[in-house]
């Protein structure tokens, strides 16, 4: 991993400008959180790190990145934005253009924001906010660049680009988001995720599929049937329209 190969490449005005490559870290996340208590956070700045020994996922999970990208952007959020979460989806969104369009091949979003290639994941999602006098978004991506196994436990759901037989280098896979990232991050910043949602439907592969939502008050069962402009999916169940944003979303096969 080369921090100059991915500044070369960039067409942003912020996003990326400043880059933290950490050979080793616990989790670029994590970095983050601690460069926020030192008031060490700006708009735009990228941490990467070359392994992570305590990547983090959705749902307090572990992420596995060996060989794959691992980066957090900090997003510093305007006071006028005041409905935030769909910032994530957005991020998905970005993602998933940016390797369909680096690639030529079809990658597409499972609600909220599992970047997946012929049903297995390739790529995740996990967003966390810190608020101070100013808030930061910490959008932490990891993609599955590089691996060309993975171990036991996800073997059977994980998927790398490698794996797909396409030889991309990680550096990239990260400008390629990060120059993706910016316009539609304006976008929502300026008009919220209303504008963002045609490029959301474009690349997912949830709507029209059965799904089980798993919250802590309870199970959702139904088919997805949109997103509304907040983010949230909409599910016809056996109770009527359900909204649902946020849980464990399971696509039934
Ligand atoms: C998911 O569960 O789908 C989200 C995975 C997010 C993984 C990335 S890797 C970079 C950043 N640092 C972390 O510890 N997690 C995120």
């Amino acid at each position: 991993m080369n921090p100059e190969l991915i500044a070369e490449k960039l067409t942003t005005k912020d996003i990326g400008r400043s880059i933290v490559y950490l050979k080793e870290t616990d989790s670029t996340n994590l970095h983050a959180g601690r460069m926020f208590k030192n008031g060490e956070l700006r708009h735009g700045i990228v941490i990467i790190a070359g392994s992570q020994s305590a990547g983090r996922g959705r749902m307090g999970r572990y992420w596995y990145s060996n060989g794959g990208l691992a980066m957090t952007v900090v997003v510093e959020i305007p006071e006028k934005v005041d409905n935030l979460a769909p910032i994530t989806l957005t991020a998905g969104a970005a993602t998933a253009v940016a390797i369909s369009e680096l690639t030529g091949k079809k990658f597409d979003l499972k609600y909220p924001n599992d970047i997946m290639h012929n049903g297995k994941k390739l790529g995740g999602i996990l967003s966390e906010l810190k608020i101070d006098k100013n808030r930061f978004v910490l959008l932490g991506i990891g993609i599955n660049v590089e691996q060309e196994s993975f171990p036991d436990e996800i073997a059977g759901i994980a998927v790398s680009l490698r794996q797909a037989g396409l030889k991309v280098a990680v550096e990239d896979v990260a400008s390629a988001i990060l120059n993706q990232l910016e316009p539609m991050l304006d976008t929502f910043m300026a008009n919220g995720f209303a504008h963002i949602r045609r490029y959301w439907l474009e690349v997912n592969c949830t709507i029209g599929k059965k799904i089980t939502v798993t919250q802590p008050s309870g199970l959702i069962k139904g088919k997805a049937i949109n997103i509304d402009d907040e983010g949230a999916l909409i599910l016809e169940t056996e109770n009527g329209t359900q909204k649902a944003l946020s849980g464990d979303f399971t696509v039934e096969k």
